[in-house]
């Protein structure tokens, strides 16, 4: 039987990727900040709970260490994220420190504590959620887009590091998905001079969010990136998402940022 560790997996995606990869009969570590509160993974077999904050580094060695201990891990999914939305200079420094630690630096750190295991045992697969906002941009995104961003291009760089020793990485990037992520998990900020572009951007956002997909149409593409057995980085998911890759490949990166801006901006 094979082995999962899921990071976020108390909601959306990470949930439902949990409960997609146990249906199809494999073992599951499902990591939640507060795994005390959940009600539902709890109650399925070979699904194991324990508790990780990515923010903390203490918490992340010794997690990692129980996971090694519980059974052999396959795949590492690093999901665990949130959006930040709002101009640059209407956050606040914690805000954008808390933002580059969960979704960047969370990431890295999760990542780097099992490659020995992986190194060691020639063979583990780490797939990253990025998003669509990991390849094109949206005004008033900045930080959230320097994560996803930065995400996109260390998985480029660690393939080549870590693809030598027989262990491999993926992305996936998806659109717009139904779940938390523009609701309770959001954080925002604002300043009064960016209000026009904001409601912009809102009305922009809700347009793309009733295409969204489910989180459960999102976790197949996290299965497929796991048993595909491909030497491939990048799995765009979601119709949106694929769509407006597309364009941007198509037209490039300028004329792309150009078109794409003026919904925004105005022409
Ligand atoms: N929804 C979208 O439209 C969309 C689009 C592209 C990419 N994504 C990405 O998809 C991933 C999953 O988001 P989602 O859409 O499923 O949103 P969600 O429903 O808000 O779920 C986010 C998950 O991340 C967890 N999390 C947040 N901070 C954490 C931390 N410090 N340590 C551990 N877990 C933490 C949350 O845990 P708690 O329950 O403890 O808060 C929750 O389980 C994120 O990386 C997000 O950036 C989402």
């Amino acid at each position: 039987m094979k082995t999962i560790f899921i990071t976020g997996a108390s909601a959306g995606l990470g949930k439902a990727t949990a409960k997609l990869f146990h249906e199809k009969g494999w073992n599951v570590i499902a990591t939640m900040r507060n795994p005390e509160k959940e009600t539902e993974l709890n109650n399925l077999k070979n699904v194991t709970l324990l508790a990780l904050d990515v923010t903390n580094y203490g918490q992340i060695q010794n997690t990692v260490k129980k996971a090694i201990e519980l059974s052999d891990i396959d795949i590492v999914f690093n999901n665990a994220g949130y959006g930040l939305i709002g101009p640059l200079e209407g956050l606040s420094d914690d805000q954008i420190t808390k933002q580059l630690d969960t979704n960047l630096l969370g990431v890295i750190r999760v990542t780097n504590a099992f490659i020995p295991y992986f190194r060691e045992r020639k063979n583990g697969l780490f797939i990253s959620t990025t998003s669509i906002g990991g390849l094109i941009s949206f005004p008033l995104g900045s930080v959230y887009h320097a994560t996803k961003w930065g995400l996109e291009g260390w998985s480029e760089s660690m393939a080549y590091e870590l693809n030598t020793f027989g262990v491999n990485i993926k992305t996936v990037s998806p659109g717009a998905i139904k779940t938390e992520f523009m609701g309770g998990s959001l954080d925002t900020g604002s300043k009064p001079e960016y209000e026009e572009m904001t409601n912009n951007m809102f009305a922009s956002a809700e347009a793309m969010f009733s295409m969204a997909s489910t989180p459960e149409q999102i976790a197949e593409v996290v299965y497929e990136a796991a048993t595909d057995g491909k030497n491939k980085l990048r799995y765009v998911a979601g119709e949106d998402a694929k769509a407006l890759y597309k364009q941007r490949l198509e037209q490039g990166d300028e004329i792309f940022r150009a078109e794409f801006g003026k919904q925004f901006l105005g022409a």
